[in-house]
Order: structure tokens, then sequence, then C-alpha cells
């Protein structure tokens, strides 16, 4: 347990000055291989897929921040999953939040049951449902809290009980909230994951993803795996990720004011239904809400009638901008049946409640009052 408050971790975890020249940001290697001293020996690095300075110092600080004890860098958000999935073996079996980013589905129905590994997905909001898919086989439980783009929140204490009831392993999806808004190895889970592409990177300018564990053996197999499979994160995107995660605070700040002000206003639009945002005591699972994260987060959904009504909505707005992503500066608006869940079929969408209507807002840091008004007139234009 470090003895900092978030604030001051988010500064300066991993980010201590250049030893070499007293650099007060984090140099970016950019070296593939490094000079050895001897045969056999190194200074801590030989090449870069195995290590790389500008990434130990990044997955020190993702470890430091999400209070676990080893953090692993990886290309992307999916790169991370797939290096949290490789280990397991043909017969073992992932029990997966049923309403779960649709490129995780994808990753797990197009290629990780290819391995014979079998994946089963369950609203994991159902405490009893997920007590229920447990197998003597279930190796992992994979959650994603909030979900995409529904907001429904699973109890990550409950879930974690359950799972290591049955000694299975607790990996959570934390991207929709960030380290700083939601702690869910404190809350008993294993393994986070993220994809680095949204709050912590913050500006929509890189891709990246990573995994924190809390075992020994977890640190031993993503090393592995980063090194075996080759999947890290480049120097550069480190040093931008570290960047980013030196204003991740007061980002989140921001964030989390601009979100709880468009939650209201869009709750008593007229031409709006069916919001969905934890932060909202109408919410049913507000108290959860209350009780497991930190804060809300400025992820929202809402529906519209119709694809129509959508389409008239996207074209109108001026500052949110019509795209996919989340978690940047900007704040952004999309078409979830068409962007995160188009590889998801009509009837999975439906089962899921999402329809042709629904709209998904990623809330930036503009001034408040701005984005209200630019919903206000794109609402008035449905
Ligand atoms: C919740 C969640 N997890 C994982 C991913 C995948 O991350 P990446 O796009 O960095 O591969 C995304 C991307 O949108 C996401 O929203």
């Amino acid at each position: 347990m470090s003895p900092y408050k978030y604030s001051t971790l988010a500064v300066h975890a991993g980010q201590h000055p250049d030893p070499l020249t007293g650099a007060v940001n984090v140099p970016v290697y950019l070296s593939s291989t490094f000079e050895l001293t001897g045969i056999g020996s190194d200074r801590g690095w030989d090449y870069s897929r195995a290590g790389n300075p500008t990434r130990d110092r990044l997955e020190t600080a993702l470890a430091a921040l999400e209070g676990g004890t080893c953090g692993h860098a990886f290309t992307t958000g999916m790169a991370a999953i797939s290096a949290l999935v490789a280990m397991l073996r043909s017969g073992d079996h992932i029990v997966c939040s049923r309403d779960v980013y649709a490129g995780t589905v994808r990753l797990f129905d197009q290629i990780v049951s290819g391995y014979g590994i079998e994946i089963e997905y369950v609203d994991t909001s159902d405490l009893a449902a997920v007590e229920a898919a447990m197998k003597p086989k279930t190796k992992l439980v994979h959650i994603e809290t909030p979900s995409n783009p529904l907001m429904v929140l699973t109890d990550i204490a409950a879930v974690a009980k359950i799972a290591h009831a049955h000694g299975a392993e607790v990996s959570v999806d934390n991207t929709f909230l960030s380290p700083a808004l939601q702690s869910p190895l404190a809350l008993g889970a294993d393994i986070v994951m993220h994809s680095t592409t949204k709050y912590l990177n913050g500006h929509s300018d890189g891709l990246g993803g990573a995994l924190i564990g809390t075992k020994p053996e977890h640190k031993e197999r993503f090393l592995l795996i980063q090194k075996a499979a080759g999947g890290v994160m480049s120097p550069f995107e480190c040093f931008l990720v570290l960047r980013g995660i030196k204003t991740l605070p007061l980002r989140i700040q921001q964030h989390e004011e601009n979100g709880r002000a468009v939650a209201e206003f869009l709750a008593t639009h007229a031409k709006v239904s069916k919001l969905a945002y934890p932060g909202l005591k109408s919410h049913p699972q507000y108290d959860l809400a209350v009780k497991q994260q930190k804060g809300f987060g400025s992820m929202m959904s809402f529906e519209l009638k119709s694809r129509e009504e959508a389409a008239r909505f996207l074209t109108a707005i001026k500052i949110f901008l019509n795209a996919e992503s989340l978690g940047g500066v900007e704040s952004l608006a999309s078409h979830s049946a068409t962007t995160t869940h188009g590889s998801v079929s009509e009837e999975v969408r439906q089962r899921m409640g999402i329809n042709e209507g629904r709209i998904r807002l990623s809330i930036g840091i503009e001034d408040k009052e701005d984005l209200i008004a630019d919903l206000d007139q794109a609402l008035e234009a449905v």
C-alpha cells in the first residue's frame, strides 16, 4: 500500500526523474536492443519486446494506480484481453458478462472458442446466474462494470466471492471508470484490464491496453506472454499514457461534473427515453454505484424513437462528434447498433436491449453549458 494519495500517485508513481540526466519526464527509450555488459549480463534490459525502460515506468504507474503488484502494457485493449486468456487451455471455461464490449465477444466467439475454451455469457448483475454458471472447469470470470452501453453494474465483491469459492479468478475491464473511480482489486478482483486508449491516455491520440495483476504468477504469466506473443505497447505510446495519467484525476473531476449535468438535463427531456447513467437515483443500481464506485463517470446512453431520429441527432450535433470510442477530452456521441455493437446480430442486440435509436455519449471536459446547449439544439432537430 502506498502512503500517497491518488493525485500524488498519478503525478509521481513510476515517473521519478531520469537517473542519468535528471529529466523530470520519463524519456522515450526508442531502442529495440540494449548493449549487454558481458555474456548473460545486462543493465536490466536486453531487447524491447521483453522489457523497455519507458514501458517499465508505465507498468509501475499502472500497478500503483490500481493497487496491484504488477502492470503489463499491450498494443491495444484487445491485445490485453487476448493476453488475459492466452494461458487458458482447451477444456477451460470462462464466465463473461453478457453485456460486454462487442469486441470482447468477437474475440471470444471467433478466436478463443476455436481453441476449445468454452465461453458462457451471463447477466453478471444477477448473482444467482453467476453462481449457476460456475463449473469445476471455470477458470475465469470476466466482468465489465458499468457495461456498454446500458450501464448495468456488476457487484465486484460479490462476484469475486462466488468465483473464489469455485477456484476461479475474476478479471474486471475497468475501462469505463478508470482507476480514478473504481478499484476492482480492493473489492476482491484478481486482475484488472484496461483499454488505455480511453481515459488513461485521455486525449484520443493513441491505442493501448493493460493488465494489472495481484499474484507472483500473474507477473510470470503476463511477462511470458509479452515476450512470447509480442503484443507490447511501443515506448512512444507508453510516454503518451504516462503523460495522460498525470492529469487523470483532474480530467476525471471535470468529466464527472459534466456527466452529472448532462444526465440531469437529459433525464427530463421529452424526446429522451431509457437514459442509462448510474449517477441518477432512478438507476436501479444507484446504491451499488455509490457503494463500489468513487464517482459515476461520464458515460451514458439513451434512446430516441428510431434509427432515423438517431441519424438526425448525430447530423445536428456541433460540439459533440459523431465518433466511436470514449474517455478523451472531447465529447463524443455514437449510434450503438452500428458502431460498438455493429458486429452483434440484430437478434442479440434486441435481447441485450440495444435498439436502433440508442445513442451513447462520452462526455468530455468542455464547458458543460455549451455541451447541454449542443444537445438541446440537436434534440430539437430530431
Ligand atoms: C470497455 C472496453 N474494453 C475494451 C476495449 C478495446 O480496447 P482497444 O480499442 O484499445 O483495443 C474497448 C474499446 O472500445 C472498450 O470500450
